[in-house]
């Protein structure tokens, strides 16, 4: 720890949401106070927070659900960054994360703070970026017959299947948090009475999300269908889609309807197994596992 600083880090509590979503925002992410306790719901016991004389000057997020944990909100006040704050957190996470049998933590931060991640143990896996769009008040409609519905309670284990599929680890805890906050924003794809794919999506006071979304399709047009889904159920205004720069079809989805690229992520990944990029299935994740 450099100079005189005296950092105390301890465990996030609900009494930290409101200091902390002031950060985020002043960070310029679009996070409310919802997507921290969404957070500290799955997950009570892993997310810290370092202050100073009790101020909190910074924080990180944790979700860990089995041998997997994301980490989001990696953040420390602008005036005190690069004093060893931002490592001193990490390696509490992680010190605690290793000794609860945790053997992949997975992060996607901003490009500039990859060196920070390396520096922490953590290696490269693709990268991401938000696509962003200014989303028009009844601008895309359900397809009729193209085999999308509202998600329903009956799917929730072939959809849970799916994703199990795709990303290999058991997300479960967030995909249920996720729906059972946003019921009405979920959509399914199904041929011949088969779950193909999901979407899920998010509404705030900061803007709509879509994500995950998963085809196993295959085709640009089924992941269309799925997306514009989603879309047909926010309401206008700035709307964001996180997914890897390198699939195809997401790149022909966003642009086919209007997204640009706002900002490049990386997806950085600290784990003794082998994890490889997203398959192409893999559209998009969720917004609450970025930062
Ligand atoms: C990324 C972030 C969390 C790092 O926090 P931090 O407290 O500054 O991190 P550290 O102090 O441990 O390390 C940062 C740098 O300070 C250096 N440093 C650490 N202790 C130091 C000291 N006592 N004196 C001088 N430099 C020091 C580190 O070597 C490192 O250098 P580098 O960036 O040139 O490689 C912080 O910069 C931040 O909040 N950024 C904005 C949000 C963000 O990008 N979040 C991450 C992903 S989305």
């Amino acid at each position: 720890m450099g100079g005189a600083l005296k950092v105390e880090v301890r465990s996030m509590g609900l009494q930290d949401v409101d200091i902390l979503t002031c950060m985020i925002q002043k960070e310029g992410w679009e996070f409310d106070r919802s997507d921290i306790e969404r957070i500290l719901h799955i997950d009570p016991d892993n997310s810290i927070i370092a202050s100073v004389d009790g101020k909190i000057i910074g924080g990180i997020t944790v979700c860990s659900m089995g041998p997997w944990a994301l980490l989001g909100h990696v953040l420390v006040d602008i005036q005190h960054r690069k004093m060893g704050v931002g490592r001193r957190l990490m390696d509490d996470v992680l010190r605690k994360l290793d000794s609860s049998g945790v053997r992949t933590v997975e992060v996607f931060g901003e490009s500039r703070a990859a060196s920070f991640y390396r520096r922490n143990g953590f290696r490269f896996i693709e990268e991401c970026a938000i696509f962003e769009k200014d989303l028009g008040e009844g601008e895309f409609s359900v397809v009729n017959d193209s085999g999308i519905r509202r998600y329903e309670p009956k799917d929730m284990d072939d959809l849970l299947r799916i994703d199990r599929s795709i990303v290999r680890f058991d997300r479960s805890k967030i995909i249920n948090a996720f729906i059972s906050s946003f019921p009405r924003l979920a959509h399914v794809s199904s041929v011949d009475g088969e779950l193909t794919g999901y979407v899920l999506a998010r509404s705030s006071p900061m803007g709509n999300d879509v994500g995950p979304l998963i085809s196993l399709d295959g085709s640009a047009e089924a992941a269309l269908r799925l997306l514009q889904s989603a879309l047909s159920v926010l309401p206008g205004g700035a709307t964001y889609v996180i997914g890897p720069t390198e699939n195809t079809i997401l790149n022909d989805i966003m642009k086919e309807t209007g997204f640009a690229q706002k900002q490049k992520l990386v997806r950085m990944i600290r784990s003794t197994g082998d994890i490889t990029p997203y398959p192409p299935e893999m559209l998009a994740i969720s917004a609450t596992e970025y930062g």
